[in-house]
């Protein structure tokens, strides 16, 4: 693991990040987080959405609060200034926090006042409620759009879809924000845990894992983070599965490999 940039914030955050959609067992998650906190991994992701799961992580981190950076998100619907003011504070009581670091639109849709919601991020920022905002799921031209109507205030991050069978954010929008200094999130590296097991491009990437004595998880963990700016956001309630994302980052795929990965799953 290493440490990213937010932004241009100086606060710099771990290359991995622990996500909390789709909890079935609240106390394995519960102990999942405090383990991620413990190793390293402070970064908690979560969204007023992701059923419990705020509830969830507040209880986690009670007492550890000073050691968490965390990040949530509006969502679209509750977007208006008054929502989005509504929906902070009621995340913060979910959370038992008088803060969260980071402040996401969770995604943008064509209802969305756009510029209610920055300016209700600018009111929460000023409060001392929210330290950073960004956006989730911007395309550019999305982004660029929000970025000048937030001026003079600076979105830090986009927090986007990232895999092995996604890696469009390669071409457009990575190099767009590493020019305009806002840190991408990659969520999802493992499909939501649809792995397609089937396909002959997983066999490989097994056969690539069996080489290695690792798991298929941590290549294509390790495969992703080579993208050294980009923060991972993997979601696990189990413990083991932690560490072993962790040591996921500890080890060198071969060129041989990184050819096969980049002829078999290109961008
Ligand atoms: N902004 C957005 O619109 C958006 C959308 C989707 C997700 N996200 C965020 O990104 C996070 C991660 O994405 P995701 O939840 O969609 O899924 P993911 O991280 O791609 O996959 C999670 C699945 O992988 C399994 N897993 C993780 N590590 C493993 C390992 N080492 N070995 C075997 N299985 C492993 C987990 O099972 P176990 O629990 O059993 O380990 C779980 O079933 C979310 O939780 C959320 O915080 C954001």
């Amino acid at each position: 693991m290493w440490t990213v940039e937010l932004g241009r914030t100086g606060v710099r955050l771990p290359n991995l990040a622990l996500g909390t959609w789709n909890i079935r067992d609240p106390a394995a998650m519960r102990e999942t987080i405090r383990a991620a906190v413990d190793l390293g991994v402070f970064h908690i992701d979560t969204a007023e959405i992701y059923p419990g799961a705020e509830e969830i992580v507040g209880h986690a981190i009670r007492g550890i609060r000073d050691r968490v950076f965390l990040t949530t998100k509006v969502a679209p619907q509750h977007a208006t200034y008054t929502g989005t003011l509504a929906a902070c504070e009621a995340s913060l009581r979910r959370l038992g926090t008088d803060f969260v670091d980071l402040y996401l639109l969770h995604w943008l849709e064509r209802d969305t006042p756009l510029e209610e919601t920055l300016r209700a991020f600018r009111t929460l920022i000023e409060q001392g409620k929210v330290r950073f905002a960004g956006v989730s799921n911007f395309s550019v031209r999305e982004l660029q759009r929000a970025q000048e109507l937030f001026r003079p205030y600076a979105l830090v991050n986009d927090q986007v879809e990232y895999n092995l069978t996604n890696r469009r954010i390669e071409r457009d929008l990575l190099p767009y924000c590493r020019e305009a200094g806002i840190t991408v999130s990659g969520y999802s590296p493992f499909w939501e845990g649809r792995i397609p097991r089937r396909s002959p491009r997983w066999r490989g990437v097994e056969r690539i894992a069996a080489r290695h004595g690792r798991s298929p998880y941590s290549i294509v963990l390790n495969f992703l983070a080579r993208q050294r700016d980009i923060v991972l956001i993997f979601k696990t309630e189990r413990v083991e599965h932690l560490q072993e994302n962790i040591a996921a980052l500890d080890f060198m795929l071969d060129p041989e490999d990184i050819a096969w990965m980049e002829a078999n799953f290109a961008p």
